[in-house]
């Protein structure tokens, strides 16, 4: 049994299994879950906690978190640790089917045993290895029943603002070690984006693209733009004509949200439930040239020849792969996704692969290792631009449109 000196902030409304949990009953590492959970709510003032139906744990490529982050995983495996809720994982540091490929990725030995071992830790616990950062891609809501309204703690920051934004799950922006701690406990702070009052959005964004087109990396400046100048405690409401936006715009606004900024919702009317209980009260309009001029600087290559095109930051959909295997020769592309939609769609994969297209599941550009550094990656990807180019890599931006026709699409 777990010692009785955690002391719990009387302002903070435990229900009785919680106690429970506490006291050891369920076990010491989900009594130590718990009890980060509680710290993480008192200091955030949360009145208590919820439970959750749902954990996506970001976080665990080794290339990210290394030896601590292994430690930390092992620790909590010795433990006895187990998940509370269906759970799944975020991309690791090499495409498993593959992991010695040397092409476009490179990984060490050393690196490949630290990455196994965090992946047979968390396996342990129950957490199902989804690797990807679009499991709103995948079969977990048919599998899990997730619906819309209920509470999930998802730590990595485009699915998260994809959640919320687009699919009516209520989700904070979680660390990927207090994703995990809420799966063990069963639940989290109540806080934040859970509370129905907090997604109402205040301030109004109103933006012109007629000369510069809509699609998603003019409006991932948009989302950039926003990031950089939204102050209000509620979430933005982007008001855009919905016919402006497709599924690929979606997540490239969630993810921008979510690398540019701490934005963890943005409501769009005619998509987002939350756009139509508004209560406006600023209307900022963006002017056209902001985006203009921030498009051509971002957008450099025009004229020059990248090494690589990349797609797939978040995890590439079923839905661009249709349109990619259009292509007429992929040598230069470098497409990521999820195993579970290379599972489902084999034969669009192998098309890609016969055109000479690179295609790595269970991992990405950013979490991975890059083989060489001195190269230049055009993508549809603000997140995949802003997290390279800090790796002293050049990118420049290209709509995944303009890229097909490049690629003789
Ligand atoms: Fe996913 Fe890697 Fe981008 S984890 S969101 S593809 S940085």
């Amino acid at each position: 049994m777990k010692e009785p000196e955690f002391q719990v902030n009387e302002s903070l409304m435990l229900t009785r299994e919680e106690e429970e949990i506490l006291s050891g009953k369920h076990g010491e590492a989900k009594a130590k879950a718990l009890e980060v959970i509680i710290r993480v709510a008192e200091s955030l003032d949360a009145k208590r906690l919820v439970r959750i139906k749902h954990a996506h744990i970001s976080g665990v490529s080794y290339g990210t978190i290394g030896e601590p982050g292994l430690a930390f995983i092992k620790e909590l495996s010795s433990l006895g640790a187990k998940v509370s809720v269906p759970s799944s994982l975020n991309p690791i540091g090499f495409d498993e089917s593959n992991p010695f490929d040397q092409e476009v990725l490179y990984i060490t030995q050393d690196f490949y045993r630290g990455q196994m071992e965090i992946l047979e830790n968390l396996k342990k616990m129950g957490i199902d290895l989804l690797l990807t950062c679009t499991p709103y891609y995948t079969t977990i809501f048919r599998k899990y029943g997730l619906r819309s309204g209920d509470h999930v703690a998802w730590g990595e920051s485009s699915a998260v603002a994809y959640a919320n934004s687009f699919l009516g799950l209520r989700t904070n922006r979680e660390g990927g070690p207090l994703a995990l701690m809420a799966a063990i406990a069963g639940r989290t702070y109540y806080y934040g984006m859970h509370i129905r009052e907090n997604r109402v959005p205040r301030v109004k964004y109103v933006v012109d693209l007629n000369g510069l087109g809509y699609n998603e990396v003019t409006l991932s400046l948009v989302a950039e733009y926003i990031a950089s100048i939204h102050e209000d405690e509620s979430p933005p409401l982007l008001h855009l004509d919905p016919r402006n936006i497709n599924e690929t715009t979606k997540r490239e606004i969630a993810a921008t949200l979510g690398a540019a900024g701490n934005i963890a919702m943005i409501a769009i009317p005619g998509i987002t439930k939350e756009a139509e209980q508004a209560d406006i009260r600023k209307t900022i309009r963006i002017k056209n040239n902001i985006i203009i001029a921030r498009y051509k600087e971002l957008a450099q290559d025009q004229g020059i020849d990248p090494d690589y095109y990349f797609i797939g930051c978040p995890h590439t959909s079923e839905e661009e792969l249709e349109i990619l295997s259009k292509i007429k020769s992929g040598d230069k592309l470098i497409v990521t996704l999820s195993r579970d939609v290379y599972s489902r769609r084999k034969d669009l994969v192998q098309k890609l692969v016969d055109k000479g297209a690179t295609v790595l599941r269970s991992t990405c550009l950013i979490v991975s290792n890059l083989r060489s550094k001195n190269i230049m990656i055009a993508t549809n990807s603000y997140k995949a631009y802003f997290y390279l180019t800090r790796k002293g890599i050049n990118v420049s931006l290209i709509d995944i449109k303009s890229m097909i026709e490049r690629l003789g699409g």
